[in-house]
């Protein structure tokens, strides 16, 4: 027998690099940051008054729902004031949501219609008891009102959802769902959808029972549109309706993401702030051992099985950080730290600051983090 030890294998470079998407907002100026909070206050006493959440909440969903996203028109910008998008099939009715917000708005002649009619809806949900949805304001007024035929079929299924909602908005699977519980506020009336009937027992209140009611079957004096029945017979969306109807809490942290994701469409642009390119270096067939570098390097002498467990923390670490509402701002291979037990984690938050701590003037806003690795 040779006492020769073999040659170590090559290394197989694996490299991991991670990058954050955000949004970044114009700023606006204090006095339209404040007027903003005062036609808010008047938007809850409008809405309480006269009960009109569910319209509030389906004219901002319909100004903002026929972004195209390849085109980068349509969306949340104001359009919905013109005589010519009223009188879209889809948006029978909404001049009754016009007109409700008129007074209100003409008291805040700074604030884009754009802005205002976001804010209708975001106000709706909240006062219904919905979940707080972030609202930045800064919205544009554009000239041109969509075509018509944007909005979706409530006569067709979930191919037609994913064509509008996936293929022309740039939404989810979660987010057509979560957004479809919309519907747990208001009712169809037969002469503007030709639909008639509330979706739950109580139209007023917003809370998870369109999901649950969903599920329970059809029953005398409530709807269910085809639409929304679709969402039961599709293998990725049921999945999702059974579990807002069981975890309600679900369901309203995955509606405020999706809502705001809405009244943000074509709204300010995403940029890729951060990219950390890391190498991890796989030295199959020798025993265990690493050596971490102050870089994003880490020389392993193990199989790709045992450097398996670092890859998770290290894409993790950017997702606590953004949910601890917080961003690092520094973000290179020098600032991760690995220790002999793989724990990673991000280090010098000198220049971190807080994502929303005051919406107006925040800036930033992480919205996803990205992992691309090539062996
Ligand atoms: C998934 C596709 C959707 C379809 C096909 C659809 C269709 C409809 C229809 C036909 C009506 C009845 C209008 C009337 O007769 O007054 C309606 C009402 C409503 N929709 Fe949707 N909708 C969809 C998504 C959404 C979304 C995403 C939201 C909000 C997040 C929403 C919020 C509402 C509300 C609140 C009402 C009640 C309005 C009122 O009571 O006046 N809908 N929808």
């Amino acid at each position: 027998m040779s006492d020769e030890q073999p040659s170590p294998s090559p290394p197989i470079s694996f490299q991991v690099v991670v990058a954050i998407m955000v949004k970044k907002y114009p700023t606006v100026s204090e006095d339209y940051r404040k007027a903003i909070e005062k036609a808010k206050r008047m938007l809850r006493g409008l809405i309480a008054e006269k009960n009109c959440a569910p319209i509030m909440l389906r004219i901002a969903w319909h100004s903002a729902g026929t972004f195209d996203v390849k085109t980068k028109t349509g969306g949340p910008f104001g359009t919905m004031k013109h005589a010519s998008e009223l009188a879209h099939g889809a948006n029978s009715g909404l001049d009754i949501a016009v007109r409700l917000l008129q007074p209100i708005k003409d008291q805040f002649p700074i604030i884009t219609y754009a802005d205002f009619y976001q804010l209708a809806g975001v106000v709706a949900v909240e006062v219904t008891g919905g979940p707080e949805v972030p609202f930045h304001p800064g919205r544009e007024d554009k000239p041109n009102p969509p075509p018509e035929g944007r909005l979706p079929d409530a006569t067709k299924g979930c191919d037609h959802l994913r064509d509008v909602f996936t293929v022309q908005m740039g939404l989810s699977d979660k987010d057509i769902v979560a957004l479809s519980g919309g519907h747990t506020l208001g009712r169809c009336h037969k002469e503007r959808s030709g639909f008639e009937g509330p979706w739950t027992k109580n139209p007023l209140i917003f809370d998870n029972s369109y999901f649950t009611e969903l599920l329970s079957g059809e029953k005398e004096g409530l709807l269910q549109l085809p639409t929304d029945k679709a969402l039961l017979s599709d293998p990725a969306f049921r999945p999702l309706v059974e579990k807002y109807a069981s975890d309600e809490d679900a369901f309203f942290a995955d509606y405020a993401e999706a809502h705001l994701k809405l009244s943000e469409l074509g709204f300010a642009d995403e940029n890729w702030i951060s990219r950390i390119p890391g190498a991890i270096f796989l030295m199959p067939r020798t025993p265990y051992k690493y050596i971490a570098t102050n870089s994003w390097t880490l020389i392993f002498t193990a199989s790709s099985f045992q450097a398996k467990p670092l890859i998770g923390p290290i894409l993790r670490v950017p997702k606590y950080i953004q949910s601890a509402n917080v961003i690092h701002q520094d973000l290179k291979p020098s600032n991760l730290k690995a220790n002999a037990d793989c724990d990673l984690k991000f280090c010098d938050f000198v220049l971190a600051c807080p994502i929303a701590e005051n919406e107006f003037t925040t800036e930033y806003v992480v919205t996803s983090v990205v992992l691309r690795s090539y062996c």
